[in-house]
């Protein structure tokens, strides 16, 4: 009717970790859904990724229960609810051990009994957890890590992850959902960038003898399916997220060269003895209360070779299927990477 206004409210999602590097193209693609997004961030991140003026930010402090109720009570009376939350906002490296619990499992748990106890309880609360969650395959039979799996995390990250996913798993009338990414590469990463640039300056290491199988999902298609998965009706499930294929260590190597157009002095290093170093490096940084970048924990990570994982539920529930393999996401974060002057 002439002069009458329509208004479409379109609904509400709240992103945890929105600065970061899975989070800053989570809010991109939540936008391109015409969802009203809330970038949930700290006072002191970075919003060098979050320029989009329909971003409404929410500065979130997970430290404390106590704040995240008073935030959460503050938006109803505003008449904002969220009707779905990503929770994404986590750590991958650490100085202390004790940091993985407390940032990804403490802090989870705070922001769900807000949640629950605040009365503000989502559509869906995804969380976003990790295939080191489970660790790797077993190396004689490389057989892929399955859903009914029994969990075996190498490493304090994973196992971090998975107390956090045990609890969210025991609620009752919670409608949760778990996404566990393998390795995840795109632009603004910094840790493949690493790989990436030992590449670029002609060093091709390996550790042991033996191959590494590995898996990968290219941010872009990791965030259209953590949205499909967002906005579905399924819940109380959990899924690995790759792009569906396996790569030998080689193969990647051998892609990154490709797009680089680089010659490579190939080497490598007998897994004891990159363990041996790791344990007197963190045995040293301990005395001074740190942790060095190559520790066991990720000698752990580096010396398994089956990172392989079962996919068919996901592209089956989601009809997913990546539009990035290796070969064609490699291309295009070298392409950022150059563009930005990283690389
Ligand atoms: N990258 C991967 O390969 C991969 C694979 C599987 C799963 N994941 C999971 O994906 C999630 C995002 O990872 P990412 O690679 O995007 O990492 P990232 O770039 O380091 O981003 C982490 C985000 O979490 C926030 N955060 C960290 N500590 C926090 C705290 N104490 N309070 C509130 N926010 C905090 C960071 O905020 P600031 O900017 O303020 O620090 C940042 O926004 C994590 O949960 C991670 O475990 C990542």
């Amino acid at each position: 009717m002439l002069g009458e206004t329509f208004c479409l409210i379109m609904p509400n999602i709240l992103i945890t970790g929105s600065s970061g590097f899975i989070g800053s193209f989570l809010v991109e693609e939540a936008l391109k859904r015409d969802l009203t997004v809330f970038a949930g961030v700290r006072k002191s991140s970075s919003r060098s990724y979050l320029q989009d003026p329909r971003i409404r930010f929410a500065v979130l402090d997970i430290t404390d229960k106590g704040r995240i109720m008073d935030f959460l009570l503050d938006q109803k009376q505003k008449g904002i609810t969220f009707d779905y939350i990503i929770h994404n906002a986590g750590i991958t490296k650490a100085k202390k051990t004790d940091d993985f619990y407390r940032v990804n499992y403490s802090f989870t748990r705070n922001l769900v009994e807000a949640l629950i106890e605040s009365g503000s309880i989502p559509l869906k609360f995804v969380y976003i957890s990790s295939l080191a969650a489970f660790g790797p395959g077993d190396p004689v039979s490389m057989k892929p890590v399955m859903l009914g799996d029994t969990p075996k995390p190498v490493d304090e990250y994973g196992k971090s992850k998975l107390e956090t996913e045990k609890y969210i798993t025991s609620l009752r009338e919670f409608p949760w959902l778990i996404i566990r990414p393998s390795g995840v590469y795109g632009p603004r990463e910094k840790d493949y960038f690493v790989y990436f640039q030992t590449i670029k300056r002609g060093m091709e290491p390996y550790i042991g003898y033996k191959p590494q199988i590995l898996t990968f999902i290219y941010v872009r298609d990791l965030v259209r399916l953590i949205l499909d998965a967002a906005v579905s009706g399924i819940r109380e499930r959990s899924y690995f997220v790759t792009d569906g294929k396996q790569y030998d260590s080689r193969e990647f190597a051998a892609i990154t060269k490709k797009h680089l157009n680089k010659k490579t002095l190939s080497f490598t290093l007998p897994a004891g003895l990159v363990g041996g170093i790791a344990l007197l490096l963190e045995k040293t940084f301990s005395l001074a209360g740190s942790m060095p970048t190559l520790n066991t924990d990720k000698f752990n990570i580096m010396k398994s070779t089956n990172w392989t994982c079962q996919v068919d539920v996901l592209q089956n529930d989601f009809s997913f299927k990546a539009e990035y393999d290796l070969d064609r996401g490699v291309k295009e974060v070298l392409e950022w990477y150059k563009n930005e002057g990283w690389l």
